[in-house]
């Protein structure tokens, strides 16, 4: 995906009439004034006289001054044109915003529903080792690798502030009584241990380090690739908000008086159609929009450094990458306390 810059974004929408109020009336009736008025502005169609009539326009006079003009356009008229503005600017950036942001949402929606698959594989692939090859009961299992595979996709899409580090620990931990009970010893003794065994195998779990390093070196390995990911989520998220926060600008008094000179006031000539003047467009919304403006290079930026991230994201060792194999990760930490078990069984035997 690539961004727009932030000028194209604010301003893509600036299609303008070019012929505005100083153009003498050319018409004899103001009747297709009316129909536009009420489409464009939402006016009432008796505020707009039947013919050109003699009128004291401020708005839309053709002097800097207001001055007593033939024209189809009267005080109610120049009114509403002014009061319409602001709505008119925002649907005009919201319609050049829509496009973006559909592009934003539809890669966020991408990256996430992949990660989504990837993470319900591996779970699928661990769920499969630990009841085959371990022998540990799915309905013992399940509910710990539910709860893993849950924080890490809440990490990786930014909806929580544990830590990689501590979510690895977490499993591990709730993983070493299952370990425990079906791979270190024969599950029928276990059977007699009762439930306080579990707590106490817990208390002791950081002594007993049943896994080795294995924990420690997989958070450290999935710690980089799940932050990258992770900021991925949250840059197009914030890039989200940042478009809606646009589509809702307010503008100031002399700037709906701009727009409405611009957009609005050809209709005092019987002139019904826009016309694309682009260069007086951009100059009345550069004005209108300055506050907006001085976003640009910050949002330039964030486009580069997004595409930085992007760029990441398809070398090696990126997330789904970790993913792939990280049954043989876990599996080397059961097969570690497997092989470790012995000394692992006596030292809870002292406790
Ligand atoms: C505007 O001009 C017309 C004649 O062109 C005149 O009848 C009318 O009184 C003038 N109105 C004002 C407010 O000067
Ligand atoms: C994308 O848009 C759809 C429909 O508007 C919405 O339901 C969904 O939550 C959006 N997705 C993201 C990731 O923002
Ligand atoms: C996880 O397993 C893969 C594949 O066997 C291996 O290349 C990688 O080094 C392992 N990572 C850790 C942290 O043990
Ligand atoms: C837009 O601004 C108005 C006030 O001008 C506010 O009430 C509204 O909540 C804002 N909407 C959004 C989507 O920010």
């Amino acid at each position: 995906m690539s961004v727009d810059s932030w000028s194209r974004v604010v301003f893509g929408g600036c299609v303008c009439v070019c012929l505005f109020a100083n153009v003498v009336v050319a018409v004899s009736s103001c009747g297709a004034v009316r129909d536009v008025y009420q489409k464009q502005v939402g006016g009432l169609p008796e505020d707009v006289p039947l013919s050109p009539v003699s009128a004291v326009l401020t708005e839309c006079s053709r002097t800097p001054e207001p001055s007593n003009e033939s024209s189809c356009c009267s005080r109610a008229m120049e009114q509403t044109f002014v009061q319409s503005a602001q709505d008119y600017l925002r649907d005009s950036i919201k319609k050049s915003n829509h496009q973006l942001k559909q592009r934003i949402n539809q890669s966020l929606t991408a990256f996430q529903d992949h990660l989504k698959l990837t993470t319900r594989e591996t779970q699928a692939k661990i769920a499969d080792a630990l009841t085959l090859s371990y022998k540990i009961p799915k309905e013992e299992h399940t509910k710990v690798l539910d709860v893993f595979f849950g924080n890490l996709r809440m990490y990786l899409f930014g909806e929580t502030h544990h830590t990689i580090g501590d979510i690895i620990d977490r499993f591990f931990r709730n993983l070493f009584p299952l370990v425990f009970d079906y791979v270190i010893i024969d599950p029928s003794k276990s059977k007699q241990m009762g439930q306080n065994f579990h707590g106490c195998l817990l208390q002791h779990y950081t002594a007993l380090e049943p896994f080795g390093n294995v924990p420690t070196h997989l958070a450290k390995k999935l710690n980089y690739a799940f932050q990258r990911a992770r900021v991925f989520s949250e840059t197009l998220k914030v890039m989200q908000m940042t478009v809606d926060s646009v589509n809702n600008v307010t503008v100031d008094d002399e700037c709906k008086k701009a727009v409405s000179r611009l957009q609005f006031c050809s209709m005092c000539g019987g002139h019904n159609e826009a016309r694309p003047c682009r260069g007086l467009c951009l100059n009345v919304m550069r004005g209108c929009l300055s506050r907006i403006s001085e976003l640009s290079p910050s949002w330039d930026d964030l486009v580069m450094n997004f595409q930085n991230i992007q760029m990441g994201m398809f070398r090696q060792h990126n997330a789904q990458e970790l993913l792939s194999y990280m049954d043989v990760n876990i599996t080397d930490a059961l097969l570690q306390a497997s092989e470790d078990g012995p000394r692992i069984y006596s030292d809870v035997s002292t406790i």
